[in-house]
Order: structure tokens, then sequence, then C-alpha cells
């Protein structure tokens, strides 16, 4: 087993060092942005150059490692680490100039995640965590509140998938439970999300499709900050299931809200 206080030096200073690049890049170029799955799922230079820089920096270090990477970034490794990186998750807003978007790189040994690091460029912030250890923002640790407000006055953030069949089944959902809930955010970066909530700026967080890179160090930075983090169909964490991240006291009645909406039938 790789030590893991290692990996997570490692990935807080390569995140550190991507956030410098992504700050410095010049968005006034239309040119710098195309599409990959579909028309509004957007792609630009700087994902690819963070995705690069990335790579290189932990190859440099570890060599034998594994890399899974949004923008493509596939290496076959032989230590049992494997990297799981976004270089920006949130890239639509990255375009746009609005301000939420992240870097995630996760460290996976045996397909588990040990290390998560979620970067915020924008206010300098790093959360962390190390499987076992708890989950920290900027060092210090992150807790999220053990009880809160009931569901009706919980802030719950969720997100949509770039497909518009998608899209359109998890905005029937959202209809049937804004109504039950204090309100909803849609920040657009989900590694931000499941962080937000770990530190209990959010009560919970839900969203059906999200990539392995979206959530591998978000998930364990919210589970060891004391998030319950699962699926609402069961199961491991998979694109094809609801991810869930929730102050443990609402996890009932917020999965009963979501199977009402019919969110655990949603394409
Ligand atoms: C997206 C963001 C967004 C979420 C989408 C993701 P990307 O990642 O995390 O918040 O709702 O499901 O695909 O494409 O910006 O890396």
């Amino acid at each position: 087993m790789p030590d893991p206080a290692a990996l997570l030096e490692l990935a807080i200073a390569v995140a550190s060092q991507a956030a410098e690049v992504i700050r410095s890049a010049s968005l006034a170029d239309p040119a710098d942005v195309s599409t990959k799955s579909s028309s509004t799922d957007l792609v630009t230079a700087t994902d690819r150059a963070v995705e690069v820089l990335i790579v290189e920096r932990l190859l440099s270090a570890r060599p034998d490692d594994g890399i899974e990477g949004e923008e493509g970034a596939s290496v076959e490794g032989t230590s049992g680490v494997t990297w799981v990186i976004d270089p920006i998750d949130g890239t639509t807003n990255f375009a746009y100039g609005y301000p939420a978007f992240s870097t995630s790189i996760a460290a996976e040994v045996d397909g588990r995640p040990v290390v998560g690091v979620v970067h915020d460029p924008v206010r300098g912030q790093t959360f962390s965590a190390v499987r076992g250890q708890g989950a920290r923002l900027d060092g210090r640790p992150a807790a999220i509140r053990l009880a809160g407000p009931p569901l009706a006055h919980a802030l719950v953030g969720t997100g949509f998938g770039y497909d518009a069949g998608r899209r359109a089944a998890q905005g029937a959902v959202l209809a049937q439970v804004v109504p039950h809930v204090r309100d909803i955010r849609r920040a657009g970066s989900a590694a931000l999300d499941l962080c937000t909530v770990a530190c209990g700026r959010l009560d919970a967080y839900y969203e059906r499709g999200l990539q392995h890179w979206d959530h591998a160090a978000g998930a364990l930075i919210a589970s060891e900050a004391g998030a319950w983090v699962g699926t609402l169909e069961g199961g491991p964490l998979a694109t094809e299931r609801t991810i869930i991240a929730a102050r443990p006291d609402l996890v009932e009645p917020l999965l009963a809200l979501l199977r009402a909406a019919g969110a655990d039938t949603m394409p």
C-alpha cells in the first residue's frame, strides 16, 4: 500500500499548479472552446492543457502509476495506484467566466479512492481527504453538521447531464423535488458540490449520470466529512445511478422524495 500522506501531498501540489494555469488562462478566444458529447457539452484548450500538465507532474513523481482523465488521458499503471482526474470540473462555467469550477484529483488503489483533492481556483480553497482520516478544507478539519433542519428546510444541490433526453427527465424530477425543500442550487461543478456538502454549505446533493472523474475525489471528501454517500438505486457510485451525498439524518426522507419523483427510473 503506497503511503497515503505522500499521495495527498503530491495531489495538493499538482492541483495548485493546475490552478495557476487555470487562473492565468485567457477566456477571450472563442476558438478555444469546442464541443464533446453533445452541442451543450463544452471543452476548452485549457481543459486539455491542464490535463497534460497534471499527467506530466504525477507521472514524473510516480512513473508506474495509472491515469484516467476526463480529456482522454489513459495510462495502464503497474503500481496499483490509478489517478482519476478532472482538470476542470465545471467547464461550462469556466468558458463563461462564471466563478464555480474546480480541479479534481483522486488516487485510487484497487479501484477504491484513498486520497481525494478538489481545488477551487476562484476562492483559492483546497478540499482534501485521506480514507479513514477525515476531510480537510485548507488543512483544517471539515465536517458536516450531523443534524440540522428537516428536509423541508434543507438546501439541496443537483446537476444536469448533457443529453437532452436526460436533461428533460432531470428537470421533471426537480419540479417535484423543489416544492419540498428550502431551495435548490445548481452550481455546475459536481466535484465542488460534493465538497460543498462536506463543509455544510449544502445539506444534500444528488445527480444522475456523473462520470468517474466528476465524483472520485469529492465523494471521498464528503464521506470522510461525515456525509452519507451512496446511490438511490443501491450499489456503488456509477454513471447509470443517482449519486447522493447528504447529512445522515436527511437520507431517509430524501431517498423517499426522490423515489416519489421518479428519480430512480430516469434515463
Ligand atoms: C459537469 C459538472 C456539472 C454536472 C455535470 C458534469 P464537466 O462536469 O460537474 O456540474 O452537472 O453532470 O458533467 O463536464 O464540467 O467536467
